[in-house]
C-alpha cells in the first residue's frame, strides 16, 4: 500500500504587500508593544463581534475547538463572543474515538458537543474518513482484508453520526480525498480497501445513521482555483449525478503561504460547486505570519478569502482554532508534517484574536467585509 504520508508541499510564497487601509481613530485595544508587526485595534463592540454580525446575516462564523482549550474559561468565553458555531479539531477523530477495534472514546467528543448543546451552537463534527495514517489507529490500518476493513469503516460511522444524531448539524464526512500535492484522489488505506468508491460508501452510511444531518467533504488547496479544484469540481459533480446525498464542500483555505490568491479563482470556485446545488464554506481558515512580520500581510489574505468567498455564495467561515495562543502551527508534532511552516517560526499568529483574545487587525477587516453582506 502506498504510503500516504503527507506532508503539505512547500509552495512558493509569493510576497504581496498592500497598504493596509486607514487605521480608524478611536480608542485602542491589545496594542501591545506596536512593534510594527501589530496593527492597533479598534474597541470591537457586539456591533463588530463577527459571531453575533454573522448570525444577524444567516452566515456561520465558525472556530476549530477541542474539548481541552474548553475547560479554560477565557477561551469558551472567547468561543461565545466571536463565533457561532464550533469544529471539532481533534475530539471526533479516529485516533481518538475509536482507538481500538473494541474500544470506544467519548469523552473529549461529548465534552464539545454538551458545550455546543449548551450555548445552542451548531457543531460541525471533524471528521469519519481521512486517508492520513497518523488520524486513524493502528488497530484499522492493521485491518488488511477488504471485507473486515470496509465492515469496520462503514460500523464506526453509523455509531459515532448515530451517537451524535441531532447534536452534530454537519459532519466532513471525508477530509482530503485529494492528494495533497496533486490533482487526483489519494490512494490511501480507504481507497486501496474500499476501492475508489470509498466516498461514496461513506456518504451513504453517514446519511442512514442521521438523514438530517448536513453531509460535507472537505479539501486542502481549491481555493488556489488549479486543475486541482477543477478536478475536485468534477468529483463533486459525479457524486451529485449519481444521487450521493452530499450537502457541501469546505474548502480549507489554510494559507500556509500567507500570500494573497490571484483574485477571483476562490470565487469562481466557489461559483461552479454552488452551481451543483451544494453549499460551499471555509472551513480552516488560517495564515501564519510569524512573530515578525506585519499584520498587514494577514488583513489582506483573511479579506480577500472572506470577500470572495462570501460574494461568491458561502455561507460559513470557519477558523482553525480559536486564538492565537491556541493554534495547531505551533505545536511541534504538527511541524513535523508542514515544512512550508520553518518559514514562520513561533508564534505563527495565523488567526482573528491575538494570544489573550483579543480582536486583531484581521478580524476587523473580516468584520467589515460581513458587515456590507
Ligand atoms: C490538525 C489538528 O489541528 C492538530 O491538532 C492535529 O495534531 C493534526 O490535525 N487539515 C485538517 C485538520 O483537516 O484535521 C488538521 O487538524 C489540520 C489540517
Amino acid at each position: 500500500m502506498r504510503q500516504t504520508r503527507r506532508s503539505w508541499p512547500a509552495r512558493r510564497s509569493g510576497v504581496v504587500v498592500l497598504v493596509a487601509g486607514a487605521l480608524a481613530a478611536c480608542s485602542l485595544v491589545s496594542c501591545g508593544p506596536t512593534t510594527g508587526s501589530v496593527l492597533p485595534v479598534p474597541a470591537c463592540t457586539s456591533a463588530c463581534q463577527l459571531g453575533p454580525m454573522g448570525r444577524d446575516r444567516g452566515i456561520t462564523i465558525g472556530a476549530a475547538v477541542t474539548a481541552d482549550h474548553l475547560r479554560d474559561p477565557a477561551y469558551a468565553a472567547a468561543v461565545l463572543e466571536n463565533f457561532n458555531a464550533i469544529t471539532t479539531e481533534v475530539d471526533m477523530k479516529w485516533r481518538v474515538v475509536h482507538p481500538s477495534a473494541d474500544s470506544w472514546n467519548w469523552a473529549g467528543a461529548d465534552a464539545v458537543v454538551d458545550f455546543a448543546v449548551r450555548h445552542s451552537l451548531p457543531v460541525r463534527g471533524h471528521t469519519l474518513v481521512w486517508g492520513k495514517e497518523s488520524s486513524n489507529p493502528a488497530w484499522l490500518v492493521a485491518t488488511t482484508s477488504p471485507a473486515a476493513f470496509r465492515s469496520a469503516v462503514l460500523s464506526a460511522i453509523t455509531t459515532e453520526v448515530g451517537r451524535y444524531a441531532g447534536r452534530v448539524q454537519r459532519w466532513d464526512v471525508v477530509n482530503e480525498p485529494f492528494v495533497s500535492d496533486g490533482n487526483e484522489l489519494d490512494h490511501n488505506v480507504f481507497y486501496d480497501r474500499m476501492g475508489p468508491d470509498y466516498i461514496e460508501q461513506a456518504l451513504r452510511a453517514a446519511h442512514a445513521a442521521d438523514p438530517a444531518a448536513g453531509l460535507w467533504i472537505n479539501e486542502s488547496g481549491l481555493e488556489l482555483g488549479t486543475s486541482r479544484a477543477d478536478n475536485f469540481i468534477v468529483l463533486a459533480a459525479a457524486l451529485v449525478a449519481r444521487g450521493v446525498p452530499l450537502q457541501g464542500i469546505g474548502i480549507q483555505a489554510h494559507r500556509l503561504t500567507s500570500s494573497v490568491i490571484q483574485p477571483g479563482r476562490l470565487a469562481s470556485v466557489v461559483r461552479r460547486l454552488r452551481a451543483l446545488g451544494l453549499q460551499v464554506a471555509v472551513t480552516e481558515l488560517d495564515v501564519p505570519i510569524g512573530p515578525t512580520r506585519s499584520e498587514s500581510d494577514q488583513v489582506d489574505v483573511d479579506r480577500q478569502i472572506a470577500s470572495e468567498c462570501l460574494d461568491a455564495g458561502c455561507n460559513e467561515l470557519t477558523t482553525w482554532g480559536v486564538s492565537d495562543g491556541a493554534t495547531w502551527l505551533d505545536q511541534p508534532e504538527n511541524r513535523a508534517d508542514l515544512p512550508v511552516l520553518d518559514a514562520y517560526p513561533i508564534p505563527s499568529r495565523p488567526l482573528l484574536l491575538d494570544s489573550a483574545f483579543q480582536p486583531k487587525a484581521a478580524y476587523r477587516a473580516v468584520a467589515d467585509i460581513l458587515r456590507s453582506h
